[in-house]
Order: structure tokens, then sequence, then C-alpha cells
């Protein structure tokens, strides 16, 4: 294969050296005309990306943006891992999960079986003839071709061929064809029945494994290849293997009886069959070598192209503001030509195994036909005809076999690169054990400690450090610190998105880490910085699972702000239950799509504005009424005024049994919170109430106050708050 093993392996290298998002390739032209100077050089040279990356990074480390003792070294390309391409054979535990996937191997027995019965079944039907023939020859041993001048024997003119009519002969080959083709339906049902059934149990496997898959794995694998394992991958498995697997063994037993026939008719065949099978064996070994690697560099390949679409359709405003719309047209285009250059080589060795095996097949009729004229004295003539029918067909049969044995090599390596994501890590168990299940009430109170907390993303890159803090039942937590102190990572730690490395936990007396995922996640609510909603009506968005009464949910919207009044004649009736809460008539533009619990939001809420998706996700935590709440920047796309009223709110009866953590960059939210904790670099740098912060003179709560601009405003608000008394 001399040059296309060449081009095979720098294909490799490059494979190896490129990273999932980044293909390098063509030169990148009008970048520099954009005046990305710097980054299209490293779009253009194939070492430099990497080493804008990397000199960033460094960069960023030599400013102390990621504090002292953080070490770029463990940092660099630790977030997006490549693509694992494994090489060489599929492994025997790849087949081994298909196999056992379709019913196990019980099943595999019975398709072998039914796929020789079916073959024997035509075997039989060809031999008919051959009997028919000879039977013939026998009654009438002396016809003689029409335009003979000899004399016609008298049974060739009778309806008599041996001791039976025509119609019996014909009868009995109906016959025989009726059983054949319910062979094949009876053996083609029962193959595809199982493999469909492995199809759905793989994607049933592969849906749960990766949605019980850490976060960590999420972090660290582009979107684009998580869905080539839904689409490309699940496709190959649910529609070509189940074809190739089934024509595979169909053309191997059909093989194997051409050389069982030829060397029963003549014996000293099986030496020629000998020496084809080895040849047979050496072509399709180079060509399965180099369309497996083929195949696997293809499906690699479309990860990239995929992410690519995904980054321009969300991207589309900022690449044309910065005027990459080159960058990325050539982008997409190189991207292309690293998905279409495997497959064209796939192309072109299919061609090259297809001539050899035509020669091969050819060597094969060759020598029968050789056989039976060095013996045509002795050969019975339906015999030999018998047998070089077969023998012609057999390269076919080789030939699809061989093919078919590549094909589904190939799909396995969609079933290989879904069974990598069978064994991605999984999040703890769901639900408690018997003995570390929490009480039905639990949590009662939200009483938290947090004693020694240490979180990691990465092995040995703490992003919180020994943190450790007690809060009483009910307390009002403002949490503020730059950009990047730790403020997310903590509230990910209280619901266990991320595993403490050290320290732990306790709600209400209990270890959270020791208690299940569903148990914890149920009984505290987040309001994420980046809120999620879902494709669907605006009640399944505030109550999933509908635990709550239309009038719990319009109260929600209501106290959120979303509402200036209830939109249904129940809810209606629920308004003189609760609290009244003064009806802002500036809430009017608010109202938007919430005048019905049935309205639709769009994926990602897209139908919304920031804010209204905030206060979307602050509705659904007052539905849950949670006794630990965490507000990660909840309200800081919403206007002053709302965010106000809805921090009156919280303040008020709703969260008054709950203890709330609220993360805020604007101070004037938590100012007149019980306690505000300073996080910085991920540990307490303060943790105090906001007056007394206030009055440390080098304190970084009353910097960051001064820096604010409202310095002001915010010492009063924080007096008022902490002596009510005298205020009022
Ligand atoms: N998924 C992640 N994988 C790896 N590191 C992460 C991840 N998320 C955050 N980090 C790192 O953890 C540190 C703390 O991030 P975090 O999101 O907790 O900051 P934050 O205080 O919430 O910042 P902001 O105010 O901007 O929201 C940062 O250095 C960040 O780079
Ligand atoms: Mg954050």
């Amino acid at each position: 294969l001399g040059k296309f093993s060449a081009t095979l392996a720098e294909l490799n290298t490059k494979e190896d050296t490129k990273s999932d998002d980044g293909s390098k390739g063509k030169e990148v032209d009008g970048i520099e005309d954009d005046g990305n100077a710097e980054r299209a050089k490293a779009v253009n040279d194939p070492t430099s990306e990497d080493e804008y990356n990397s000199k960033s990074l460094h960069k960023l480390v030599a400013d102390g943006g990621l504090g002292a003792d953080i070490n770029p070294v463990n940092l660099e390309g630790t977030l997006v891992e490549d693509e694992e391409r494994e090489t060489g054979r599929v492994k025997m535990e790849v087949w081994g999960i298909f196999f056992s996937a379709c019913s196990g191997y019980s099943y595999w027995f019975a398709v072998l079986l039914l796929n020789s019965l079916a073959k024997v079944v035509t075997i039989v039907q060809d031999y008919w003839i051959c009997i028919w023939v000879t039977a013939n020859n026998i009654a009438s041993p002396h016809v003689v071709l029409p335009d003979s001048t000899n004399t016609v024997s008298p049974a060739a003119n009778t309806n008599i061929i041996g001791q039976h009519t025509v119609s019996f002969w014909i009868g009995i080959y109906l016959a025989i064809g009726v059983i054949e083709v319910f062979a094949l339906f009876i053996k083609l049902a029962y193959a595809y029945s199982g493999l469909i059934k492995a199809a759905r149990n793989v994607h049933a496997k592969l849906i749960r494994s990766v949605v019980h898959a850490t976060p960590r794995f999420f972090d660290s694998s582009p979107f684009g290849r998580i869905i080539n394992r839904f689409s490309r991958d699940m496709e190959s498995i649910g529609t070509n293997t189940l074809d190739s697997l089934i024509w595979m063994f169909a053309d191997f037993t059909s093989a194997l009886g051409v050389i069982v026939i030829i060397t029963a008719v003549m014996p000293p065949f099986i030496f020629v069959t000998v020496v084809i099978t080895v040849a047979y064996v050496v072509i399709a070994k180079c060509y399965l070598d180099s369309t497996r690697e083929l195949k696997r560099l293809e499906s690699n390949a479309s990860a990239p192209l995929l992410s690519l679409f995904g980054e321009l359709i969300q991207g589309v405003s900022s690449i044309r503001a910065f005027g990459l719309k080159k960058y990325y047209i050539m982008e997409a285009i190189n991207r292309s030509d690293e998905l279409n250059r495997p497959f064209y080589l796939t192309m072109v060795s299919s061609c090259w195994m297809s001539i050899r095996l035509d020669a091969a097949g050819a060597t094969v009729s060759f020598f029968c036909a050789f056989f039976i004229l060095w013996n045509v004295c002795s050969f019975d003539a339906s015999l030999a005809g018998f047998a070089l029918v077969h023998a012609l067909q057999f390269k076919d049969y080789m030939l699809f076999a061989i093919r078919n044995y590549g094909d589904n090599e190939l799909n396995m390596n969609g079933v290989e690169r879904v069974s990598q994501y069978l064994k991605l890590d999984q999040e703890a168990s769901a639900q408690s054990t018997p003995e570390n299940k929490p009480v039905s009430n639990w949590p009662r109170t939200g009483d938290l400690e947090v004693e020694d907390l240490v979180v990691e993303y990465v092995p040995n890159v703490p992003v919180l450090h020994s943190l450790s803090m007690s809060i009483k039942h009910g307390e009002k937590i403002g949490v503020v610190g730059c950009t990047g102190a730790g403020k997310s990572t903590l509230s990910l730690a209280f619901l266990r998105f991320i595993e403490a490395a050290k320290g732990r936990i306790m709600l209400d007396g209990v270890d959270i880490s020791k208690i299940g995922l569903e148990d914890l996640r149920h009984n505290v609510t987040i309001i994420p910085q980046d809120p999620v909603l879902f494709n669907g009506t605006i009640r399944f968005n505030l109550d999933p699972f509908s635990e709550y009464p239309d009038e719990i949910v319009w109260d929600a919207l209501h106290r959120a702000h979303l509402v200036r009044e209830y939109g249904s004649q129940t809810a209606s009736t629920a308004i003189s239950v609760l609290e009244g809460n003064a009806i802002d008539s500036s809430l009017e533009h608010m109202s938007g799509i919430f005048t019905s619990l049935e309205a639709k939001i769009k994926e990602n809420g897209q139908n919304l504005s920031l804010g209204q998706r905030q206060l979307v996700a602050l509705a659904r935590a007052l539905v849950r009424r949670s006794r630990l709440i965490i507000m990660d920047e909840a309200t800081a796309s919403v206007d002053f005024d709302t965010d106000d009223r809805i921090q009156r709110t919280i303040r008020g009866s709703e969260f008054a049994n709950s203890t709330l953590f609220c993360i805020a960059h604007r101070l004037r939210t938590i100012i007149d919170y019980d306690r505000v904790l300073v996080l910085d670099k991920g540990k307490v740098a303060e943790f105090d109430t906001p007056a007394n912060l206030l009055n440390r003179q080098d304190g970084i709560f009353r910097s960051m106050c001064e820096k604010s601009g409202e310095f002001e405003y915010l010492a009063d608000a924080a007096k008022r708050a902490q002596d009510p008394k005298q205020f009022s």
C-alpha cells in the first residue's frame, strides 16, 4: 500500500496534534485585514495557536490573575480533553457489548443456525435441478440436439422424466422455493428483531451514562462530540451494523457452501481452496487495516465540524461584529476537508480491494473449469454444471462477505465510540442507602456548617481552599468577591455538582456527601447565574413534576414580579389567601407571555429577556420553598427597581424559613443581609455583618463599597439593617 500508508500515517499525525476544536491546515486569509494579526498568525501556523494560548495563560499567571499558588503547567490543556481514538482491531470487549445487547449468545447461535438452514435450502433447490437433469439423462440417453440428423429418443417426446412426470419435478422445485422464501423471511425477521433490540439497549445505556455523568465530563467534552455519539454513531449502530452483520453471515455461509459443494464434487479442489483462502485473508487484512483507521479518523473529524456549526449559530452576531467571517468560512472548509479526506481514501481502498478479489475469484472459476475439463470423460455433466455455477458465484460471495466484514468492523467503530461513553465517571448514587437516608422532613432547619472545604475542578488545583463557616437557620448571607473568587463554585459544592475533595458540608446536621443526590437536590434550590429554562409551558418550567396546585404557581409568578395579578379564575380565588404585595403598575410591562400557565417558553427561554429568565428561575425557587436557597447573581440582569422589590420579597415572609445564600456583584442587593461573606481567591477573607465590615478601615468589603461610588447609600442601608429600631 506504499504511498497510501504514508498518507494515512500523515493523517494520523495530524489528528494526534490537533485539538478537537481547532483544526489546522490551510492558510487562513483575510484575518490580518480584520486587525486580528496575532490570532491570524496563530491560526495559520500549525504550532503557534497552542503557543498563543500558552502565552496568554502564562501572562495571566504572571499578572497574578490565577493566584500565586496555581501552576500553569497543571492547567494547560486540562479542560477540553482530546477525543479518544482507538487504534488497531476492534476489541473483543466491544463485540461483546454488542453481542450481549442482542439478547446474548443464544440469539447468535440461533441466527447462525437459521442462516445455515436457509443456505442449505437454497443449495438443495439447485441440487434438485441437478437430480432432475441426471434423471432426464438416464431416461433419454440418446437425446440429441434438434438440428441433428439423428432421430430423437421417444422419451423426449413424453411428459415422463425418470419415474416421474414433469409436473412432479417442477412441483418439488416450487415447493423448495416456497420453503426457501419462508426460511429467508424467518431468518431476517429474527435477526433484525434482535439487532433492533441491541440498538435500543445500547442507546438506553448511552443516555443513562451521559445523563448521570459528572459535570466535569460536560466541561471537558465539546457539544459536537456528544451530539456525534447520539446521532452518527447511534445511526451506524441502528442501521448499518444491522445490515452488514446479517449480510456478512449470509455471504460467508454462501462462500462456505460453495467450497463444500466444489470440494465434494471434485476433492482435489481443496488444495486450490487453501491457497485462495490465504490470498483472500491477505487482501482482506490490508483492506481492513487501512479502512478501519480511516473510518475512525472520519468519525472523529465530524465532531469539530459539528462544534463549529454550534459556535456559528450561537455566535453569529459576535463573528460579524469582529469581522471574522472569512476566518470561520476557511475554518469550515478546513474542517470539511478533514472530514472528506478519510472518506475519499475509504472509497479508494474499497476499489483496491475489489480489483484483487475479482482476480482471486476468477482464479477459483478457472481452476474449477480446469478440473472439469481435465476429467471430462469421467465427470457427470449435471454435477459439473452444478459446481461451475457455484464456482462462478464464489468471488461475489467473498467480495461481499469481506466488504461486509470490513463494514462491520467500521460500524463496530460506532459501538466502540459509544462504549467509551458507557464508561464515563458517574455522579454519586441518586438514592440514599437505607442507613444514610435522612428523615422524611429533612432538612427541618437551614443550619449549615462548612468544615475545611476544599473543592477542585482539576485534580490538585484547588479552587476553594479549606473553607470553614457556620450559618444559622434563616440567616441571609450575601456572598461577594472578585470574578473567579470561587463564589459559583461554592454554590455548586452545596448541591454536589462538584464533590468536595476534602472537608464536608453539614445541612441540618446531615453530612450532604453521605446522602443520595436526589434527597439533597430535591431539598436545596439554586437560582444559577445563567438560568436554564426548558422548552415547555410556564407551568412545566416552574413545577416540572406537577407537584403543586395552580394557585401556588401563580403566587410564585406574582411574588417574582412577573405578573401583576393572577391570570386565571382559580388563581384569582387564591389572591385572597396571599399576603398582598402592593401591586405596582410599573410591572405591567413584565406580563408579556405571563397571562396563562400554559403559555409556551421556547428552548433556553429565547422568547424571554435575560431578566425575565432570571425571574422565572426565582419563581421556580419560590414554588419549592426549600430550607436552603442559593441565588447566584439571580437578579443581576433585572432593573434596579425590580431587584429592589424582589429583595424585599425575599427578606419578607417569603424566605423567612430558609437560609439564603445570595451571590451578588451589586452591593446594594446584599447590603442589608444578616452577614456578608467576602471570598478572595477561594478563601474566606471576611465574614461579618455588613455594618461591621464597613467599619474595618482596610477591609476588602469596605474598599469594594467605596469603589462602587455609592458608599453613602450603602453605609446608611447597612446601619438601618443592623438596627432597624433606631431608624423606625
Ligand atoms: N467548570 C470549570 N472547570 C474548571 N475550572 C473552573 C470551572 N468553573 C470555574 N472554574 C475556575 O474556578 C475558579 C472560580 O470560578 P467561579 O465560577 O466559582 O468564580 P466566581 O467567583 O463565581 O466568578 P464570577 O463572579 O465571575 O461569577 C475560576 O478560576 C475558574 O477559572
Ligand atoms: Mg459565578
